[in-house]
């Protein structure tokens, strides 16, 4: 607690007060060592590390090492974790069945849901959120096996056979591979498109206290199992205000294309102000950030590398999106309230290049988010401090009467 805290607690303990917070805008539910913001920077580290050299230096799988265990691997430690998250990408078979009850044309978040919640009912021995030991392989099976998840999402509603994993390519290759092989063409994986994929995982991987994150900790504050609460964060992840963004935001952009492109961005901003409108511009803004999102940056880089490989340097939607970008830095709507590009204003367009259908990207960011949301569910449970969740109210309705027999009501 510093000089800018207060420990509300010891005021509830003496005084019986406690604070209104809708939103959490102001407090702290925990004390964390995983992930550091600093929003008026623009500055993002993973325990310590910028993620502008974690992007640039170490693999996703290393990151995930660095979120669970606090340390960045050596080589052997690096090998040894990749082997046993590999060695886990199969799912029980039984989970096809489970994915067959869902409508071909389901939303993948819908899916996702229910296939990661119903994890539990499949690993007996990885249920007890207390015992570290199932904890751990709750977490290497849950970052095993979302990839394979994803993409039986995904084949399931284009019809087409699942593709089994292949242990011996890199975490983002295996996962491109089981999205676009098909059991009669193999799909290699290109380095450049592997690399991309790879750094919008890394780049997803935490982000401190966000609406999931807190949803993962406070349900499993209930000591419900880790499968249960990674489901609970896939479905906060969901919203449009949160991971949905990356999937509205490309809405938004080909809407835009659609009616004239960037001749018609001007009126789009207008309706943007127009606070009676609800048109908000998806991809702009942060709760924490207020400076450019470290992670755009990067994004933006890699929409350039992946579009230059794939030569679709003059991609209208990029062009259209960059312009954007350029016109609401400039307005002073958008300057007065700090609003600037975050990570999902860039991420879209660089899935949508790779060949990521737009309904996936929200899944994609689950897959990416979950070795966050289990380095977050461990940091707690590892708390002696830790208390289950339980937010208090400011009762508003109406005080104490009595019911009357139904006819007189
Ligand atoms: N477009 C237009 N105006 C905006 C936007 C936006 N994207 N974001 C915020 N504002 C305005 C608000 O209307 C508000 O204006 P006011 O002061 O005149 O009332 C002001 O900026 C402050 O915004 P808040 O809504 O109070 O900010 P909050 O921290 O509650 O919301 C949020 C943050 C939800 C991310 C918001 O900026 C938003 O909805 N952005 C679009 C969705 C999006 O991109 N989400 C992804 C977030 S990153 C992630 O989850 C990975």
């Amino acid at each position: 607690i510093g000089p800018d805290v207060i420990d509300i607690r010891k005021l509830y303990a003496q005084t019986g007060k406690f604070t209104y917070d809708p939103g959490f805008l102001s407090t702290a539910s925990c004390n964390s060592t995983i992930t550091y913001i600093d929003g008026d920077k623009g500055e993002l580290l993973y325990r310590g590390y910028p993620i502008e050299q974690l992007a640039v230096n170490c693999d996703y799988l290393e990151t995930c090492y660095l979120l669970l265990y606090g340390e960045l691997p050596n080589a052997d430690q690096k090998a040894s974790f990749n082997d046993r998250v590999m060695h886990h990408t199969m799912v029980n078979e039984q989970m096809q069945f489970f994915l067959r009850g869902f409508r071909r044309d389901a939303h993948p978040m819908a899916v996702m849901t229910g296939l990661v919640g119903a994890l539990s009912a499949f690993y007996h021995d990885s249920t007890d959120i207390n015992n570290p030991e199932h904890r751990e392989i709750a977490a290497i099976r849950l970052i095993a096996k979302m990839p394979t998840l994803v993409a039986m999402a995904y084949k399931y509603t284009i019809g087409q056979p699942y593709i089994y994993p292949k242990n011996d390519l890199s975490y983002a290759g295996n996962f491109m591979r089981m999205m676009f092989a098909t059991p009669c063409e193999d799909y290699k994986p290109n380095d450049v498109l592997v690399r991309a994929m790879d750094r919008i995982f890394t780049l997803h991987a935490d982000h401190e206290q966000n609406a999931s994150t807190s949803t993962v900790r406070l349900c499993g504050s209930s000591g419900t199992n880790p499968f249960a609460a990674i489901a609970a964060g896939v479905a906060c992840l969901w919203g449009p205000a949160h991971g949905g963004a990356n999937e509205a935001c490309l809405n938004m952009l080909a809407d835009i294309q659609n009616q004239g492109g960037v001749a018609k961005i001007g009126e789009f901003i207008k309706q943007v102000k127009d606070k009676n409108s609800g048109v908000k511009l998806m991809g702009f803004g942060h709760r924490v950030y207020k400076n450019y999102d470290p992670r755009a940056k990067l994004m933006r880089e890699t929409c350039h590398e992946v579009l230059g490989e794939l030569g679709l340097q003059n991609d209208p939607m990029f062009k259209l999106a960059m312009e954007l970008e350029k016109i609401a830095l400039e307005d002073e709507y958008f300057v007065a309230r700090k609003l600037y590009p975050n990570v999902d204003f860039y991420s879209g367009i660089v899935q949508r290049a790779i060949g990521i259908p737009v309904p996936l990207f929200t899944a994609i960011f689950a897959l990416a988010r979950t070795v966050g949301w289990i380095a977050q569910l461990n940091e707690m449970i590892g708390d002696p401090e830790y208390k289950i969740g339980r937010p208090r109210q400011l009762f508003v309705g109406a005080t104490s009467r009595d019911v009357k027999p139904i006819g007189q009501r």
